[in-house]
Formats: structure tokens, sequence, C-alpha cells
């Protein structure tokens, strides 16, 4: 078992990392719980035993069921149950479930803790890490939200056994983008020593900047273009197959401002392909669609900020020039 922390002061917490991860979860409930309340999906076939006394709360799949109507049934019926602050939620699932609990976890009596046991491999090397927790809006995506740091988090590799290879893949998207962000030989390791590597890549990031103030955003290297062709919402694209598009479009682009060389370019291309991952943006969006995408980004506040690698490694870079943005586009087709 690979055991590493989150340091963040007194809100330090363990992520345990190996096969069976989960039969550890009695021992890192915080102290004194009566009660455990956990979050799951019908369709995740991971079971867990907090040894004490627990109940399940199934929620709904996909995207739609992450919004604040999940959250309020959550929360009521943890209080028609009488779970209270002394007690713990435990979230079992992939990123909707553990965004969905955590944030339910967040505001139920102002804050109860959170375990979390991620079951897909987006989950174990980035949703469930870090203490972002929140849900989506009609108007758009995680526009609800809190920092609301687990007390623990179990990636058990054993359960990603059963995870439908598409979603695997999707896991392997945010993999190739931690390659970039300083994980070395990523792609050779076993994969307890993968995930436990990108999650101590994460957790370092995120020690340094708990709330996005600034370091932190380079966690979203490649996901400019990957929100773009989300948004455009044409493409039968997985986020990870997204992020993946996105990382050689950074690199060419970074390579057009004079941050990279070719070669360098290059081994984004070999990174992504080596995890069979899609580099091609669909040809059927239009230029103009994906610069104009580019503009209602998130961070797009004084220009269009990218994450780009150069000298300094990889870090926000703001980009105006059209012609740039599109000769990279170009080169990504
Ligand atoms: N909080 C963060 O920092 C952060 C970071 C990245 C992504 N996210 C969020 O994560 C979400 C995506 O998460 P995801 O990719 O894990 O998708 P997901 O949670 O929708 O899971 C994908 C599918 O796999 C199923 N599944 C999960 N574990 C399984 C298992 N072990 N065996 C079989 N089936 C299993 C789920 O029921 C679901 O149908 C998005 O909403 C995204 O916004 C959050």
């Amino acid at each position: 078992m690979i055991e590493l922390d989150v340091p963040l002061g007194d809100r330090t917490y363990p992520v345990l990392v190996g096969h069976g991860a989960r039969h550890r979860l009695s021992e890192l409930l915080p102290i004194g719980v009566k009660r455990a309340a956990i979050v799951t999906q019908a369709s995740i076939p991971v079971a867990v035993d907090p040894d004490v006394e627990h109940r399940v709360f199934a929620m709904g799949d996909g995207e739609d069921a992450k919004d604040l109507g999940t959250v309020e049934d959550l929360c009521r019926d943890w209080a028609q149950w009488g779970l209270t602050r002394g007690d713990v939620v435990i979230a079992v699932g992939g990123g909707v479930v553990t965004d969905t609990a955590g944030f339910a976890a967040a505001v139920y009596h102002r804050g109860i803790p959170v375990v979390q046991v991620p079951t897909t491999l987006l989950g174990q090397i980035d949703a469930a890490i870090g203490g972002k927790t929140g849900v989506n809006l009609p108007e758009g995506k995680n526009l609800v939200g809190a920092f609301w740091q687990p007390s623990a988090v179990l990636c058990d590799i054993e359960v990603l056994g059963t995870l439908p290879p598409r979603e695997y893949r999707n896991g392997l998207g945010e993999m190739a983008k931690y390659a970039f962000l300083g994980v070395d030989h990523l792609a050779d390791l076993p994969l307890d020593q993968a995930v436990a590597a990108c999650v101590r890549c994460k957790a370092e990031v995120v020690a340094s900047d708990e709330r996005e103030g600034g370091r932190r955003a380079i966690l979203n290297y490649g996901h400019t273009l990957a929100h773009a062709l989300e948004t455009a919402g044409r493409y039968d694209l997985r986020h990870g197959e997204a992020v993946a598009i996105g990382l050689i479009y950074a690199a060419e682009l970074a390579k057009r401002l004079g941050r990279i060389d070719a070669a360098r370019v290059a081994e984004h291309r070999h990174v992504v392909g080596s995890y069979d991952l899609p580099m091609i943006v669909p040809g059927s969006i239009g230029t103009d669609e994906v610069l104009d995408l580019f503009r209602r980004d998130k961070k797009a506040v004084t220009g269009i900020t990218f994450v780009l690698d150069g000298p300094r490694g990889i870090e926000p870079v703001v980009v105006e020039d059209r012609a740039v943005l599109a000769a990279a586009l170009d080169a990504t087709r």
C-alpha cells in the first residue's frame, strides 16, 4: 500500500493507493464517528464496510444527477436519519459522486467530514483529491461548489477492474496531463505507482495553492480546447479524450509562441499516442467557432488564458493573437 499525504497544515489528510485500499476504511474514519452515510450509484459494484452503523444512499448517474436537487435529496435523507456533524459521509464512485457527495457534506450542518473512495481512474488521480466539490446548474458545469477537503482518500486499484474501457481511457487523458506536470516515466510505471505519482503531483500543487489563486491553474493543462470541444457538444468525446487533444493543441500553440521547440511537441504526441488517446480536433468544427468558445472560457478574464509549457515549466499565459490560435488549431487537425 502506498501512503501519501495532502499537506494542508491541520487539515492534512492521508491518501492510500493500492490493491484493496478500501478495506482500510474503518481505520481512517474520523475519531468518534457513530454513523456513516455511504453515497454511491446503483451501477457501481463496490461495497465498503465502515465498521460503524451505516446506510447506503444511491444517487443518479451522469452529469444530470450532479445537481442541487440531488444535494437536497441527500441532505434531507441524512436529516431524517439523524446524521450529525460527529458522523461521516463516505463517497464511493467516480467524480460525479465524489463532487456531489463532497459538496453535500460541505453544506450539511455547515460541514461534516467526508471520506472519498474514488472508483474511476479519473476520480483517483484527479476529482477526489484536492477538496474541490460542487454541482452543475442548467447554466453551466460546476457553477456551485465549495472547497471542502476530505478527511481521507482511498484509491483502491482493484475496483478499477470493473470500469468500462471507455471510462478507463477517460482517466488516461488526465494521466497524460501529469506527464507534463513533472511526473517522469509515468507510462512505464505499474498502475498503483502511476496513480500514486499523479496523486503526489496533485497534492503538491494543491498544497501550494489550495484555492486556485494562481499555481493550481496548471492542473488545467490541455483543458481550454477540451472545454471548447465539450461545450460545442457535437462530438462523442469523454472529458479525458478532449483533454488529450487539448494537450496536443497546447503544445502546438506553445511552439508557435516560441515557448517550446519541435522536439517537445513531438514528446506530447508520443505520450498522448502511447495511451492510445485521440490527438486530432474533429474536422467539422470551424476555427471561428473554436475561437469564440475560447472567449467564453471561465479563465478568460483579460484575454484568452491558456496553460502552456515553456522555459519556466507549465504556466498560465494570455494569448490575444487570433492568427496564432488558428495556426495551432490547423496543426492539430
Ligand atoms: N473536483 C475536482 O477536482 C474534479 C476534477 C476532475 C473532474 N471532476 C468531475 O468529475 C466528473 C467526472 O467523473 P468520472 O469521469 O469519474 O465520471 P462518473 O463519475 O460519471 O463515472 C463514470 C461512469 O462509471 C461508473 N463507475 C464508476 N466507478 C465504477 C466502477 N468501479 N466499476 C464500474 N462502473 C463504475 C459510474 O457509475 C458512471 O456511470 C465530472 O463531473 C467532473 O466535473 C472533478
